[in-house]
């Protein structure tokens, strides 16, 4: 088989078999089939998509390119979340030690920011002394006494997404639902756990853009999961804001503790509340209103907030930092992005708030890149909101002082102002069982 004739079979919009695909993802992660093929074939799947069987035997080879982890010890308690990527999503944060204190096992892979989103593990490494790689044991082990492990990556986990994620970024291919689909859900059903809920983004800080498109791709991981015999469900929230307030590393980590301590209501709670109780639902066979009284109460009581503590001081962070870190720590600039008009803000663009985040150093343009945990933004008004001119719309922080004019001429060219308010939206826009 050439790896020649597939790619011209799916630029003329023809059908790949599972066998023709089982030889691209081996050839490609032996490497015998070089980049640029697998470029080419990755932009003829973009323009001309993939049958529900097509994605299926893709996301099946890719599972299988490298380990599989084996969650079985835990039953029927083990859940994952998996988002598709945000600006200012730290929900990971919140609802993995909430599901925990609730008997949920939580043993999770996260990635780091890619691009203008941000990443969990970058995030956890913003707690001092937080390690995030662990042998498979280890790991294994904190699940099973604490109900929670997060790590990054581990070595040989889905080794065929690894290489195309990183082929994809480089060349315009990571919006292609298909090719999302087989990425997210070969990464999950490697990971091995039971339930999963997903996360699934649509606005302008998102890879889907509208909820048509996200509900789309969301019935296909919902589709796949459900064939591989996991417990699926998918909400569709909003990323035309960024999620909550806080953009950058330590930033969040403050904003999450908030949370979970039952000091920060708004978006971001909301959105969390119903992400754990979906997963609550899944691992517990509850009903959804007894899902969401448990989330509520494992908040209100502490009992989520005690778990986290348990988490981080596993994984050697200081928990105690926990309760001491504030707003802007270890920012020797705090810049205020002051309104040029009068009015409501009636949209944002939020990819370019995340990527002004990443010109003050909360995340990488390139991969080799260090971060600056303490850089990021502390956003004051969002859409929807009146605002006075002068007024101080957001917070910049930073070590940087050359970052500080780009990052503050993306801020504001990313807002848009109306004389009078915008039409209210939804938050969460559906939920896919
Ligand atoms: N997140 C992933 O893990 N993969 C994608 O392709 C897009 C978002």
């Amino acid at each position: 088989m050439r790896i020649y004739d597939l790619i011209l079979k799916k630029r003329n919009g023809g059908i790949l078999t599972a066998e023709e695909i089982s030889a691209f993802i081996d050839g490609y992660v032996k490497g015998s089939i070089p980049d640029y093929q697998a470029a080419a074939l990755c932009m003829a799947i973009f323009f001309r998509g993939m049958t529900d069987g097509e994605t299926a035997a893709l996301t099946d080879c890719m599972a299988r390119s490298g380990d599989m982890i084996d969650l079985s010890r835990f039953g029927d308690l083990t859940v994952d979340k998996h988002s598709t990527g945000g600006v200012g999503d730290k929900t990971t944060l919140i609802v993995a030690p909430i599901v925990a204190s609730l008997g949920g096992k939580v043993a999770k892979m996260s990635g780091r920011g890619l691009g203008h989103t941000g990443g969990t593990v970058d995030k956890l490494e913003a707690i001092p002394g937080m390690r995030v790689t662990m042998e498979r044991e280890e790991f294994l082990r904190q699940v099973e006494e604490i109900g929670i492990a997060v790590i990054g990556q581990s070595g040989n986990l889905t080794p065929a997404d690894k290489k195309l994620y990183a082929l994809r970024d480089v060349t315009a291919t990571v919006d292609s639902i298909p090719l999302i689909t087989s990425s997210v859900m070969s990464k999950k059903i490697a990971a091995g756990s039971k339930s999963i809920v997903l996360d699934v983004k649509a606005g302008s800080g998102a890879f889907m853009k509208t909820p048509d498109d996200a509900r789309i791709l969301a019935r296909n991981m919902v589709a796949i999961g459900k064939k591989c015999g996991r417990r699926m469900s998918a909400l569709i929230t909003d990323m035309n804001n960024p999620l909550g307030t806080a953009v950058g590393n330590t930033l969040e980590v403050v904003e999450a503790v908030r949370v979970l301590r039952g000091a920060s209501k708004g978006d971001l709670y909301d959105v969390c509340v119903a992400l754990a109780a979906e997963m609550t639902m899944l691992f517990a066979g509850v009903t959804h209103a007894e899902a969401e009284s448990l989330v509520v109460s494992a908040i209100e009581s502490g009992k989520a907030f005690q778990k986290m503590q348990e988490w981080v001081a596993a994984q050697g962070g200081d928990s105690a930092w926990l309760s001491s870190a504030g707003y802007g720590d270890g920012a020797a600039l705090a810049l205020p992005v002051l309104s040029p008009a009068h009015g409501y803000l009636s949209a944002m663009d939020t990819e370019a708030i995340g990527s002004a985040a990443v010109i003050l150093g909360a995340g990488r343009s390139k991969k080799e890149d260090a971060i600056d945990y303490s850089a990021g933004i502390l956003v004051h008004k969002k859409t929807g909101d009146a605002v006075e001119k002068g007024q101080v719309l957001a917070t910049l922080y930073t070590n940087d002082a050359a970052a500080a004019e780009p990052a503050m001429k993306r801020y504001l060219n990313a807002l848009i102002f109306s004389p009078e308010p915008p039409a209210e939206s939804s938050l969460i826009f559906d939920i896919i069982r």
